[in-house]
């Protein structure tokens, strides 16, 4: 039975990814730092901001089962000290590339067989950072577009012909301007089932509108705030 694991599991995204992937017939393990889905999913306690945690949190999971953002005044981009800027950079950075590298890592131990015919997935939830320039939110794309290059080159260069996908979700109006606090778990829950289904590997820099899939817009370099 394929598993899958939801790192940040919280009542949204990782409430409604739990429950597709359950439905669809998926092993589900959750991690965040408190418990707040419903117990049925084994519940493992993991706090992002310590990285170094990670390897022990996938031997947890493999052992079991077998296989934020900061904002700055736009007046002052550099009001981030290092400590909060560190903390973040393994939040959203340094926790993901560890992840990534458990998930390649049971991948490889799994092998093709044990994989299945859909192979392995590895989703990162992002945004437009990675390419858009918003006032007030640099360290944050600094943090989401480093890991955007982390899944880039895994998907294109690193496992090029390997039977393993790497996707930067970021979830776009039809318009194409940026969600904020209107994220649809569901939406992404739906998109994480189709592709880690999908044996191919699809644009990694996978913009997304709910309830429709795929959309490519065209480049934007710079927006302005407007929740
Ligand atoms: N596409 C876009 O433009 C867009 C827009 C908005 C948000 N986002 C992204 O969407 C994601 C979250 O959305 P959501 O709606 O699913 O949020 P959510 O329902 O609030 O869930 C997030 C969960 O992450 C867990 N978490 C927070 N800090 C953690 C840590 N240090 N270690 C482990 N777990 C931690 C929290 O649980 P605990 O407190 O118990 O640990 C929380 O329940 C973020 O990656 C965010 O950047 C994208």
């Amino acid at each position: 039975m394929p598993t899958v694991l939801i790192i940040g599991a919280g009542l949204n995204t990782g409430k409604a990814t739990a429950e597709t992937f359950s439905a669809a017939g998926y092993k589900v393990a959750v991690a965040s730092r408190t418990q707040k889905l419903d117990s049925k999913y084994p519940y493992y306690a993991f706090d992002a901001s310590k990285p170094e945690t990670v390897p022990t949190l996938f031997e947890k999971v493999t052992a079991d089962l077998a296989a934020a953002g900061h904002t700055s005044r736009p007046e002052n981009p550099f009001d981030m000290e290092l400590e909060e800027f560190r903390r973040g950079q393994n939040i959203n950075t340094t926790s993901p590339y560890y992840a990534a590298r458990e998930a390649v890592r049971g991948f490889e131990k799994l092998g093709p067989s044990g994989l299945g015919p859909d192979g392995g997935s590895f989703l990162f939830v992002g945004n437009g950072l990675n390419t858009i320039a918003l006032p007030g939110f640099m360290t944050f794309a600094v943090q989401k577009g480093a890991t955007a290059h982390l899944i880039h080159n895994l998907a294109l260069a690193e496992y090029d012909g390997k039977p393993y996908k790497f996707y930067y979700l970021d979830e776009r109006h039809a318009d194409g301007s940026y969600v904020t606090n209107d994220l649809s778990g569901i939406g992404h829950a739906k998109e994480f089932l189709k592709l880690a289904k999908d044996s191919k590997q699809g644009p990694w820099n996978y913009t997304f509108v709910s309830g429709k899939g795929y959309e490519k817009f065209p480049p934007v370099e710079v927006m302005a705030w407007n929740p």
